[in-house]
């Protein structure tokens, strides 16, 4: 099976964990991108990288639609994604993995979906990470020891700046775990054509007000560093072990009037 993509956050540039690499230029009805074609265990994975090779996409101007729609044209069904992330809760303590099952979209400058125009698509977000791939992310952290919370609302916010010690604050009383830049709108665009999308969130830091610090990008970047190893073993294990068949509802996700 070749149908499984990997997208790779802040600090997962290059798929280390992948044999027999090789660069796809990519091009989609809304831009190109890079894909670069392996190995996984004998698995066939595409992977991609979120901001680039050398991290030189903010994270609003990732073109989301290109890297999903590339992934799809490439016949990609499941993807894998990872993302750095400042804890909220305070039992979220930087290290450890967080195996998400919630969102907060507080995005907004982002184009979310495919269909503006023809076609009008609406797609159930009741539960948008795939379970199946979710509970494999799971026994990999079990398989491991690695520290994990199963389940975890993830906030999305625009970025490029971190937030407030008030936004922080907010975002914990109305249920966020974790807070990131870029899981939004990936997940939507990835449900809106029915794939699978699953994502372990890595906590680089404790959010702003929590931490106690001035918050860097490099602290992010050194924490990403520290946990490669363990982030490689956890795609490494997953990918092997996503079976053929999907028996989960992700494909059913996109309806529409027609
Ligand atoms: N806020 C937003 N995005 C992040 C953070 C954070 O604290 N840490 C890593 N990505």
């Amino acid at each position: 099976m070749k149908n499984i993509g990997i997208i790779g956050g802040t600090g997962v540039y290059t798929p280390n964990f992948m044999q027999n690499a090789k660069t796809l230029n990519v091009e989609t009805p809304y831009g190109k991108t890079e894909v670069i074609e392996g190995e996984v265990k004998g698995r066939g994975v595409y992977f991609l990288t979120r901001h680039g090779k050398g991290h030189t996409v903010p994270p609003h101007k990732v073109n989301y639609r290109a890297n999903i729609y590339a992934l799809h044209l490439l016949g990609t069904k499941r993807i894998v994604a990872t993302a750095a992330v400042g804890a909220i809760n305070k039992n979220f303590a930087p290290g450890t993995f967080v195996i998400l099952d919630q969102f907060l979209d507080f995005t907004k400058s982002r184009i979310e979906t495919f269909f503006s125009e023809g076609k009008v698509v609406h797609t159930d977000c009741t539960d948008p990470y795939c379970p199946e791939i979710s509970l494999i992310l799971k026994e990999a952290m079990e398989h491991f020891g690695y520290p994990y919370h199963m389940g975890g609302t993830y906030v999305a916010t625009e970025g490029p700046r971190f937030e407030t010690r008030a936004e922080i604050k907010a975002y914990g009383i109305l249920g966020g775990d974790v807070v990131g830049m870029t899981g939004i709108p990936e997940i939507a665009l990835a449900k809106e054509l029915g794939m699978c999308y699953a994502s372990v969130a890595v906590v680089t830091n404790f959010a702003a007000g929590i931490s106690g610090h001035m918050l860097s990008h490099g602290e992010v970047v050194e924490k990403m560093a520290e946990l490669n190893e363990k982030v490689r073993n956890i795609l490494t294990y997953t990918v092997a072990k996503i079976p053929d068949e999907r028996h989960c509802n992700c494909a059913k996700a996109p309806t529409s009037g027609e």
